[in-house]
């Protein structure tokens, strides 16, 4: 029998080198693995999909940031408000339809609050009511008159969609008639013009869209074309009877008799 077998120091020895030698493996595996994943050895390669995923996070964290420092969502808000408010407080009144304005809205006020007008300061000659037509007013007035002319001829003699201005004791009659026509528009129902029957359903729709010069010289060119005569219309008798802009059209009791 071989005697170092027996001997327990040497068996003690035998483990203990053992355990160093299975120490030192384990070292350099440890050594390995650290300079592996060092050098990236072991990481999982990428697939074409990965790839693109990362660059698309990335796109979008590069927009968020930058998104971040152009304007909040509070920001934002209060602009979008502000143009919405802006947009709705210019809505010009004109452009709603009598039968449309809603009870107690801004627009219904406006009308309810207009200020009742002097017609007879409008209607009393003026002090230079004589005086020869501006030749400057009759060109704003005939430029004016194309449009109107489509209804009641290019030489006022009236047709089917219009009756004629010439030699209308109205068109030469009390100037707020002519006027409060101009800005809301008339509705007679049937009419008769010297002796001519005439009814028109929809009546005339307000031109209101005119601007005051344009108002009073379509008016002043009316009153001093077609054999009329009459004196000249103002832009400021225009801008005193504004506030009538979106009531209802004229109907025939409200015109002052000729
Ligand atoms: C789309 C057609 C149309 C256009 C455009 C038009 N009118 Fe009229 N106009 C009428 C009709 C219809 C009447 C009669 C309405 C009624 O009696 O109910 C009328 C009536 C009048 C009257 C009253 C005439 C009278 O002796 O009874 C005057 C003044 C008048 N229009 C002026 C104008 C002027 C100025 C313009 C252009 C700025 C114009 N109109 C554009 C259709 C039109």
């Amino acid at each position: 029998m071989d005697p170092t077998r027996d001997n327990p120091l040497i068996r003690i020895k035998a483990f203990i080198d053992g355990l160093g030698i299975f120490t030192l493996f384990a070292v350099i595996l440890l050594l390995i693995l650290g300079v592996g994943a060092l050098f990236g050895w072991f990481a999982k390669t990428d697939t074409p999909d990965d790839a693109a995923g990362d660059i698309r996070y990335e796109i979008k964290a590069e927009i968020d940031a930058a998104q971040a420092t152009v304007l909040t969502e509070q920001q934002i808000a209060a602009v979008v408000g502000d143009v919405a408010g802006k947009l709705a407080a210019s809505k010009p009144v004109a452009i709603e339809k009598p039968e449309q304005i809603v009870p107690g809205s801004d627009t219904a006020n406006q009308l309810a609050d207009a200020p009742a007008v002097d017609l007879t300061a409008i209607d009393t000659p003026a002090e230079d009511a004589d005086a020869p037509i501006d030749p400057a007013v009759m060109e704003i007035g005939k430029a004016q008159f194309m449009v109107c002319g489509a209804c009641h001829g290019q030489n006022g003699e009236g047709g089917a969609a219009g009756p004629p201005l010439a030699g209308s004791k109205l068109v030469s009659g009390p100037i707020s008639n002519l006027i409060l026509i101009q800005l809301r528009g008339l509705k007679r129902g049937p009419v008769e013009i010297d002796g001519v029957a005439y009814n028109f359903p929809a009546g005339m729709a307000p031109m209101s869209y005119q601007t005051d010069e344009q108002v009073a010289g379509v008016l002043t060119y009316v009153r001093n074309s077609f054999g009329n005569k009459a004196s000249a219309v103002k832009p400021e008798q225009v801008e005193a009877l504004r506030g009538e802009v979106g009531k209802p059209q004229v109907a025939a009791e409200e015109l002052i008799q000729p």
